[in-house]
């Protein structure tokens, strides 16, 4: 018998991409017994048709089912669901209720993110970075060494915040090359900013609260956010960055605001002074907190870094969040969390009931990466990589497809936006995009409530310039095809 399929929510504006959001609506609810073992799925024409998405799409989630065992058969002629998944109890499944007061449940993370995402390593995927010879090389030497020494210190608990040495290296450097006011009691080490910031949810942020994000914005500390139950009011972003008296209207009573003050993801605005000294203004008069992603500002190409939003914030208001995966790379797990004094008991209790603390040996190989000034020039030497990669990004862009998009290149960061013209759909770019092998990342679906713009987030930091003038080539004539259009 042929079921129908009722309850697949497409939400456009996700990150994660349709037909995987097809296949995790279809695999819960065979998985649930909603559709029986052995019925047929609908023709992927009618189901296209119903949920009002391209044939491919529901293409490609069969195929994802096939391939996992939910479903037997070809697609075209029956796919069914399959008999060899246990027998379910009998009885429709009560819907589990969600609430606006819970936190981390798994209703309402299931199918939220896609974490395969970022594991694509295809050009121009965000988030990528390289490392060369020597880094490759010392981080080898330093990481032999505290294997080598696998002295006392390492073997037993230490400190929640991490080691003394390694946060005394992260204050020096911050303090130099950020303008973050702070020592090293106030440095708790994290595994990078997600951890940061689910700490912070975890502390500051009761389920039910208000807090700011800056839209467009970080997918994923509106995700963490809303895993905690905390209630997310975006704020638009302008040329000046976040605009603060719209936040201000929208939810004064807001517990904290999530920004990227140096560089503005995905937009890459700087927030300006007047605009820094209204949140902190706001901030101190409302009992709130700011809590500024500092992600990526070491790669600065027009001039030196901009100092951060913390060191002028005489009031105590901000915390500050780094990370090391940028600046490294991400499999490094690596970052850290500077936090005004009088929250850190509550920190430091949490971070020990969550996983105590980070791992002795890399904490050792980092802090003397850090301390003998490997960090800082690896930092200078990527830097005019990566200033290379955007030019030659750019320049392949605006020659190959300088008809069909806009494209500027940013002072600052790992990754550009293109902005598409004439009506160019930027959902329909990534899809047919990817399946030249290109990654692009659709900027419309970083926008919450704000009007979209079409364009294309593009990495390029972790490419080497040949694979980049390749990659965009294949974009330039993806984008020279007709039906690409809104
Ligand atoms: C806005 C923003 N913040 C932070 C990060 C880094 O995250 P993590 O340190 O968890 O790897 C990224 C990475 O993509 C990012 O885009």
């Amino acid at each position: 018998m042929e079921q129908t399929i009722s309850d697949v929510a497409i939400d456009r504006r996700a990150i994660t991409p349709l037909f995987r959001q097809v296949y995790a609506a279809i695999s819960a609810s065979i998985v649930d017994g909603r559709l029986r073992a052995g019925a047929r799925l609908p023709a992927s024409r009618e189901l296209a048709e119903q949920l009002g998405l391209s044939r491919t799409v529901i293409v490609a989630a069969y195929e994802q089912l096939l391939a996992e065992g939910y479903a037997t058969g070809r697609i075209g002629s029956g796919t069914y669901v399959t008999h060899d998944l246990p027998e379910r109890p009998a009885g429709r499944p009560r819907a589990a209720k969600t609430s606006r007061t819970q936190r981390y449940g798994a209703p309402r993370l299931a199918g939220k993110v896609d974490v395969t995402l970022q594991s694509d390593d295809r050009p121009f995927n965000l988030g990528r970075t390289l490392i060369d010879q020597r880094t490759a090389d010392q981080w080898r030497r330093l990481s032999a060494r505290a294997l080598r020494a696998m002295a006392k210190s390492h073997l037993g608990y230490g400190d929640p915040r991490g080691s003394a040495e390694l946060r005394g290296a992260i204050a020096a450097y911050l303090a130099g090359a950020r303008g973050v006011r702070c020592d090293a009691e106030q440095i708790i080490v994290t595994s990078g900013t997600q951890h940061a910031l689910d700490l912070v949810v975890r502390v500051l942020l009761p389920a039910g609260s208000e807090a700011w994000v800056e839209d467009p914005g970080y997918p994923l500390t509106r995700e963490v956010l809303a895993a905690g139950g905390v209630v997310t009011r975006p704020v638009r972003v302008d040329a000046q960055g976040i605009d603060v008296a719209a936040g201000i209207a929208a939810a004064p009573r807001a517990r904290a605001a999530f920004i990227t003050p140096s560089h503005q993801f995905p937009t890459g605005v700087v927030l300006s002074m007047a605009r820094r000294l209204q949140l902190i203004a706001w901030a101190s008069a409302s009992d709130a907190w700011i809590v500024e992603d500092d992600y990526a500002s070491e790669f600065r190409y027009g001039g030196r870094p901009l100092a951060a939003l913390q060191g002028l914030d005489a009031r105590h208001r901000t915390l500050y969040v780094g990370t090391l995966n940028k600046a490294l790379f991400p499999g490094l797990r690596a970052g850290y969390l500077v936090l005004p004094e009088r929250l850190l008991p509550s920190f430091v209790t949490t971070r020990y009931l969550m996983d105590r603390q980070p791992p002795t040996l890399q904490q050792d190989a980092l802090a003397e990466f850090i301390a003998e000034g490997h960090l800082a020039s690896h930092i200078r030497r990527m830097r005019s990589l990566y200033r290379d990669q955007r030019d030659r990004l750019v320049a392949t862009l605006r020659r190959r497809a300088g008809d069909k998009l806009d494209v500027e290149p940013p002072d600052q960061g790992m990754h550009l936006v293109a902005y598409l013209r004439e009506g160019l759909s930027d959902t329909a770019v990534e899809r047919a995009a990817l399946e030249n092998g290109v990654v692009v990342r659709a900027l419309s679906r970083v926008y919450v409530r704000a009007r979209p713009r079409q364009g294309l987030l593009l990495g390029f930091s972790g490419y080497p310039t040949a694979a980049i003038a390749g990659a965009a080539g294949r974009l330039a004539a993806v984008l020279q095809r007709p039906r690409l259009l809104s």
